[in-house]
């Protein structure tokens, strides 16, 4: 019997690939780079909101604003027919609330980031991959995206959108041999997550071995970690979830 909730799955190559990454010297995408080149990536285009050195001659180091729409398609209009890969590794996290933030251009920012700037990157690059017929986006999503955690529910809004945006896209560019991929992680221990406790995150090293992985076997997406779990206990029993995570926000005065 079949399981209608398998996505399907068919090996592919990063051998010899050029990946584009953006977001690319943030704690996890140091850790994506050269997990990649070990993989046998050919190249790695390398994004940042500023120039950065990597000491490894097949990093070619780009200056990339994913928010600024004209600056992705002068990106794509140079890089798109060269780019097998496409990771949508950029994101930014407050970690605020809704209410009671200091900013409330906070869940703006957020969007125009997560969401908004994501979207930037799979127009600009995905006319020349729907032409050539094969090429992978690989979004960089988080549990968050399923649960709200209200300590920072404006960024876990911001990623529910990317979800479905990652699911929309997939469904527009699967005929056209474009794979879309979702990663799920869990906190990680970067910058983004250090007021998290260390027990509740895992390393940048594991989620970049697993996006590795997940590449090379061809899965449509994947949870990592803790993220399985509680991806399936909110599956399984939503309002528990909900309730559990309502029970952590410290009421402000
Ligand atoms: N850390 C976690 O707990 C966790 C968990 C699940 C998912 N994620 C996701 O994993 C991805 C990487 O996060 P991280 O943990 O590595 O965080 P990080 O260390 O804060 O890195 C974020 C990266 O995104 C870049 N960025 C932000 N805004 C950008 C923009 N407008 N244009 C281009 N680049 C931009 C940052 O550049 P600047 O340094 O210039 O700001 C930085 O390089 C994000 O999408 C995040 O949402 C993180």
């Amino acid at each position: 019997m079949s399981d209608a909730n398998a996505s399907p799955s068919k090996p592919r190559e990063i051998s010899g690939k050029i990946v584009l990454i953006t977001g690319a010297s943030g704690g996890l995408g140091r850790c994506i780079v050269p997990a990649l080149l070990a993989a046998g990536a050919r190249r790695v285009i390398a994004a940042d909101r500023s120039l950065e050195r990597w000491n490894d001659a097949a990093v070619e180091p780009i200056v990339l604003d994913i928010t600024n729409r004209n600056g992705a398609s002068d990106a794509a209009m140079r890089l798109a027919d060269d780019v097998d890969v496409l990771i949508n590794n950029a994101g930014h996290n407050h970690n605020t609330r809704f209410l009671e933030v200091d900013d409330p251009e906070n869940a703006l920012r957020e969007m125009q980031v997560n969401y908004f700037g994501t979207l930037n990157m799979i127009r600009a690059f995905s006319p020349a991959m729907r032409r050539r017929g094969h090429a992978v986006i690989v979004n960089m999503l988080t549990v968050g995206s399923h649960v709200c955690f209200p300590n920072m529910g404006s960024y876990c809004a911001s990623k529910a959108a990317l979800h479905s945006m990652t699911q929309s896209v997939r469904a527009e560019l699967g005929f056209c041999g474009v794979d879309v991929v979702g990663i799920y992680p869990p906190a990680v221990d970067t910058k983004m997550s250090s007021h998290v406790p260390p027990a509740q995150k895992i390393s940048p090293e594991d989620v970049a071995a697993q996006l590795v992985a997940t590449l090379c076997n061809g899965d449509e997406e994947i949870y990592i970690g803790m993220a399985a779990d509680l991806y399936e206990r909110a599956r399984r029993e939503p309002k528990a979830v909900e309730n559990m995570l309502k029970g952590r926000v410290a009421p402000v005065n």
